[in-house]
């Protein structure tokens, strides 16, 4: 047994953030949060668990905390995250992920806290023309989101070879569903992803799905993606801070995805049969930048941890996300 660190979530208020520190807390880490509250809610955090409202790159903000709390790990996971405002607005995203990043790993290295488990993306390989995307595949972006979030990779490999800090970067494929509990989930308006769209069409909340392209490289022509449970992926979180705090010369950097795609279609039927209706499908062209299809290879991850994903069904993934759907409206939060 490892012993449990105290452990600050960065963007702890937001959608996987929020996850993570109830993975962290019901497995009885301490745990606090920072969020800045931009697109995180207070709420999303439960009121056992200390909260300070603030930037990560605020290095003052950050030293209090390290002391009130005995830091000794951070998950981060504070920063913006749609990919065509990265397009429109590089400049955002190269102040809020990597410039806070490296405000955020200075602070660290300076109160000597010894880990750090990244939330890295599948975006960082771009387009990659693999089935498969394992860690060594090219890392080619093709838009600021998933630059910023690779040269914060860099950063925190050339930081832990010059001070005594490790680290896990987790490269996401694509992140969905909600606590099983029904405690959080995606809750920020104004949603792009497949699945949460689908959910609050479902819902009536909006009238139908668009189809982003129906002449891509895949079985039935419409995108496919490698769709991962949020708990899932917070409990991968869990086990590789034990990693790191058990081999602290180690990092490591890790695909966090289940290794199958599903198409849009496929998406849509499951969201069809789990709510037992039929959203209307639109068809309209392709959306800029998508890859036609996205799958991990998560041979690493499986050899590395004891990792074994209890969520990976994609009509449980629905179900989770459409039950959190209907709490948001109960809440007359959605
Ligand atoms: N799609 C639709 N209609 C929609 C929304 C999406 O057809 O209304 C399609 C997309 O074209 C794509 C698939 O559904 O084929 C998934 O799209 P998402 O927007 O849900 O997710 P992405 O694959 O574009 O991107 C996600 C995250 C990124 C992350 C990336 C990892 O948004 O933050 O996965 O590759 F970087």
């Amino acid at each position: 047994m490892t012993d449990k660190l105290p452990v600050l979530v960065t963007g702890g208020a937001g959608y996987i953030g929020s996850h993570a520190v109830l993975a962290l807390a019901d497995a009885g880490w301490p745990v606090a949060v920072i969020d800045n509250l931009v697109t995180g809610f207070r709420w999303a955090v439960p009121d056992t668990v200390p909260f300070y409202q603030g930037d990560i790159a605020d290095e003052p903000l950050l030293a209090r905390i390290f002391a009130e709390q005995g830091t000794r790990a951070i998950m981060h996971f504070a920063g913006s995250v749609v990919v065509p405002e990265s397009v429109a607005d590089p400049l955002k995203y190269y102040h809020n992920k990597t410039a806070k990043s490296r405000a955020l790993i200075a602070s660290a290295v300076a109160a000597g806290v010894p880990h750090m488990i990244f939330s890295s993306t599948a975006a960082t390989y771009g387009v990659p023309d693999v089935p498969r995307v394992t860690e060594a595949t090219p890392q080619v972006p093709i838009n600021p989101y998933g630059m910023s979030k690779l040269m914060t990779e860099h950063m925190l490999a050339d930081v832990a070879r010059a001070h005594p800090l490790n680290y896990c970067a987790l490269r996401y494929f694509n992140v969905a569903g909600a606590d099983p509990a029904g405690r959080t989930g995606q809750s920020t308006a104004g949603a792009t992803h497949l699945i949460k769209v689908a959910v609050e069409a479902a819902l009536g909340k909006r009238g139908h799905v668009d189809i982003f392209g129906s002449d891509y490289a895949t079985p039935d022509g419409t995108g496919v993606r490698d769709y991962i449970h949020v708990t899932d992926l917070a409990a991968a979180h869990v086990l590789a801070l034990e990693a790191l705090i058990a081999e602290p010369a180690r990092s490591l950097t890790m695909n966090c995805g289940y290794g199958r795609g599903f198409s849009v279609l496929e998406v849509l039927d499951a969201v069809d049969r789990v709510t037992n209706r039929r959203i209307e499908r639109r068809m309209q062209p392709r959306r800029a930048g998508d890859p036609d299809s996205l799958i991990s290879d998560n041979g690493r991850i499986k050899a590395t941890l004891p990792w074994v994903p209890r969520y990976d069904d994609l009509d449980t993934i629905v179900g989770h996300a459409l039950a959190w759907e209907r709490r948001l409206g109960e809440m007359g939060r959605g």
